[in-house]
């Protein structure tokens, strides 16, 4: 979102009622989320205790020795002492550096040498040190949750997993995986990212998706809050995103109504492993996550 709006997005954000506030290093915005945040606190809406505030370890930190400083850079810039949960944002780890986004001369993002199994490690001190209530992975196949979780000598489990989640890509195995493990899962782009800017022309409209409007008005709902109530339904956590106030506020307008057993089937139906977020830059490092079936 453009420098001005994410500050004034999360204090209308807390005053709508949402206390999950899902942020990145990459994103570039901590600052002003911090700044949002403690707007509220300090005119006493809420406490921090009330907040759950997620954040992601970007790609170019996954090397043990510089994980603990990354934590610490979102720790200032958000102005907050702990984070409710922390996750590696991708099992991608590239070269360390100043930039964000190491390329090759071939436009692909440069890897590192790094293995999640140390990243996890690191992961695990910022527990026991107290930056992080819970550390989590994102944009994880199942085989390297697995990986994760076999490891020897392993002091936390992943609790959380945040993936791409909407009509189009349903990740019923992901979640039936995760879930049975024990490991929440977080629906990222439930709306299908419509202001992402790699979109195509011919790429498919979730919410101008005939038959997802066909639902929303039977139960006079907008699709948008149709994409949202889905994964209530299935157990799933949903971060959808706006700057927009008017819809900052019927995005949280969720809690009212129910989809049928018959609608969530019929959703489910309009799965076609579509995403939005593919980061097709990495699709040669050995751990691109999309390269196996779930
Ligand atoms: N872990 C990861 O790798 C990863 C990747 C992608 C995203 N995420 C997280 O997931 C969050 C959501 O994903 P996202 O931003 O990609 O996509 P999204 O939430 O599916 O879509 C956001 C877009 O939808 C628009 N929108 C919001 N509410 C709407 C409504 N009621 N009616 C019509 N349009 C509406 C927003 O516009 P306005 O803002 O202009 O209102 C914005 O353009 C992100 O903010 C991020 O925190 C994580
Ligand atoms: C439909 O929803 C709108 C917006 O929430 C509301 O103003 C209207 O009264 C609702 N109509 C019915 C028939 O429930």
């Amino acid at each position: 979102s453009p420098p001005g709006k994410v500050k004034d997005a999360v204090k209308k954000a807390i005053d709508v009622g949402y206390r999950h506030v899902d942020c990145a290093y990459v994103y570039e915005n901590e600052e002003e989320v911090g700044n949002g945040i403690q707007d509220r606190i300090q005119a006493g809406v809420v406490k921090r205790e009330d907040l759950f505030i997620v954040s992601k370890l970007w790609c170019t930190f996954h090397e043990k020795a510089l994980v603990k400083g990354a934590c610490q850079a979102t720790l200032k810039a958000l102005k907050l002492n702990y984070l409710d949960l922390y996750l590696i944002h991708w099992p991608l780890g590239c070269k360390a550096g100043d930039d964000l986004f190491p390329m090759n001369e071939k436009g692909m993002m440069i890897a590192g040498n790094t293995d999640i199994l140390d990243t996890w490690e690191a992961m695990e001190e910022l527990v026991d040190a107290g930056l992080v209530k819970a550390v989590g992975v994102s944009n994880f196949n199942h085989e390297q949750i697995e990986r994760i979780l076999k490891k020897p000598k392993l002091k936390y489990k992943p609790a959380n997993n945040q993936v791409e989640c909407h009509p189009y890509l349903t990740q019923e195995k992901l979640i039936d995986y995760c879930h049975s493990k024990g490991i929440s899962i977080t629906a990222y782009s439930p709306l299908g990212s419509p202001d992402r800017p790699w979109a195509k022309p011919e790429d498919p409209s979730l919410l101008d998706d005939p038959k997802i409007k066909e639902i929303a008005a039977k139960h006079n709902k907008t699709a948008a809050q149709v994409l949202i109530r889905f994964h209530i339904q299935r157990n799933v956590v949903v971060i959808p995103k706006s700057i927009t106030p008017a819809r900052i506020e019927e995005n949280f307008k969720v809690f009212d109504f129910e989809l049928s057993k018959q609608d969530m089937e019929t959703i489910l139906s309009f799965n076609r492993n579509w995403r939005a977020c593919a980061m097709t830059m990495c699709i040669n490092h050995k751990e691109y996550p999309f390269s196996i079936e779930y």
